[in-house]
């Protein structure tokens, strides 16, 4: 999604005729137009995301039954052409696909891998509306090194969707990759007695008809693809405001019963002081789910962090609800940066500790710093490795970076540019090197030596002063 495009505006859904006004142009049209490109252009992930359009909205109606394990829905996609287009491309994993409109006429579409072909000649500038349906057994991405299990996880009473970096394609078809984020709203239809719960906020109760419930969820702010989450099961609520006034939804696995108070609790006091040292929340609530599969891990999905299979501590919970501002709402457009997601939220980690009286940034920092063989010396982090990208080096060493940028120019500038980071690209993407010049900006300072050694240059940096 383009920043500059009205989020509400209504859009002009252009079909295949109104493109090409006589059979002479439509000729015309075919000629001029490209492929669009199998990739958005991420060097290191070249089949992520596609080239030539840019998605608007999504809105997934899908309907899923942990029974039987089948997904079955429509995506309804809004988007527009960025290049006089013949074809584009979507990304998908698996599935059946029963049919392809663009502007409510059938497409002809081809499948290899998981790039989707979709004929469609779209004039640069077009919006256009591409619907795709779909069904099947949703199969994610296992075991991959160092990510361990991803996208749409069936569970034992549901679903477990986490999608980080690109399993978004695992569910829904689309332009997979951070570079291109979107708005959405979720239809989900599960048995009765089963809560689907997705990002953003629900537009209303959910209505139940035939022993199926569907639960209709809005994300009004830009999001990117691997944030969407449709987490489906038996779960128990709690929702009302933080103390500052965001609302709060909090979901745990009946397993977790014991968790659900706090989870509400501790989401909605740190949310707050996240807007203290931040600036403004991004979005319109917060929360967390806390469900029954052990992934090992925890995913910042926007607006509603999930946490899988464990008791999240009040330092990993700070961490994701960090990410909001860093990685949700300023995100990044290629995976090499994604120090910027995660040095800042583990940083975030750091802020808490101190905050809560415990361990301070300066503590933290020395125990990480005092180890001079800790492998991380031999990552550097400004540069996110495709093979191993969520190495500890992005996330401690990232930290570490923002510490040793924090001494070198203080703490009132240092806090500036955090929260000018935070308000320059709020619902956009943005790169390290505007990182770097932003530091440079607000300090006076010329700081090319400090980030060479702490995000660039193999070996553990000078101490600090
Ligand atoms: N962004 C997550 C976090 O640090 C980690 C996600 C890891 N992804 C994965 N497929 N294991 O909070
Ligand atoms: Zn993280």
């Amino acid at each position: 999604m383009r920043l500059t495009r009205a989020l509400s505006g209504a859009l002009i859904v252009v079909t295949l005729a109104s493109c090409s006004p006589s059979g002479a142009s439509d000729q015309q049209v075919a000629r001029s137009g490209t492929a669009g490109a199998a990739g958005i252009g991420d060097a290191d992930f070249p089949n992520d995301g596609n080239g030539g359009y840019d998605v608007g909205h999504y809105t997934l109606a899908l309907a899923y039954d942990p029974a039987t394990r089948q997904l079955a829905g429509t995506a309804t996609i809004d988007a527009k052409a960025t290049e006089n287009l013949s074809s584009f491309n979507l990304d998908l994993h698996g599935f059946t696909v029963g049919s392809v409109t663009i502007g409510g006429q059938p497409a002809a579409f081809t499948r290899s891998g998981d790039e989707m072909t979709v004929t469609a000649n779209l004039p640069k500038g077009a919006t256009f509306r591409a619907a795709v349906t779909y069904q099947g057994e949703p199969q994610p991405v296992r075991d991959s090194p160092n990510l361990g299990t991803y996208g749409f996880v069936p569970t034992s009473d549901g679903s477990f969707v986490t999608s980080e970096p690109n399993g978004a394609k695992t569910w829904f078809p689309g332009n997979d990759h951070p570079a291109d984020k979107a708005t959405y709203e979720f239809r989900l239809t599960v048995p009765d007695g089963v809560t689907a719960i997705a990002n953003g906020e629900l537009a209303g109760e959910p209505t139940s008809k035939g022993g199926k419930t569907t639960f209709v969820w809005r994300e009004t702010h830009p999001m990117v693809s691997y944030l969407a989450t449709m987490t489906t099961g038996k779960f128990l609520v709690k929702t009302g405001d933080s103390e500052g006034g965001i609302p709060v939804y909090a979901a745990v696995d009946p397993r977790y019963q014991s968790q659900l108070n706090r989870l509400f609790e501790i989401s909605g006091r740190i949310t707050d002081y996240w807007t203290t040292v931040f600036g403004p929340y991004p979005f319109k609530s917060t929360g967390g789910i806390v469900d029954d599969f052990a992934s090992g891990y925890a995913l910042e999905n926007q607006t509603k962090p999930i946490y899988g299979g464990f008791e999240p501590d009040e330092g990993i919970i700070s961490h994701e609800l960090a990410h909001q501002w860093f990685g949700d709402s300023v995100s990044i457009s290629r995976w090499k940066d994604l120090w910027l997601n995660e040095g800042f939220a583990t940083y975030a980690e750091w802020l808490w500790s101190e905050h809560q009286g415990q361990a301070t940034a300066q503590q933290i920092f020395d125990r990480h710093y005092s180890n001079a063989n800790d492998p991380m010396w031999n990552y550097p982090p400004g540069v996110a490795q495709k093979s191993d990208l969520f190495n500890n080096a992005v996330y401690y060493r990232g930290a570490m970076a923002l510490h040793a940028l924090r001494v070198t120019v203080g703490d009132d500038a240092f806090f500036t540019i955090i929260r000018r980071w935070a308000a320059d690209h709020r619902y956009g993407n943005a790169t390290t090197e505007q990182f770097t010049a932003l530091a440079e900006e607000v300090s006076g300072q010329k700081l090319g030596e400090l980030f060479g050694q702490w995000l660039f240059d193999k070996g553990r940096p000078n101490a600090l002063p």
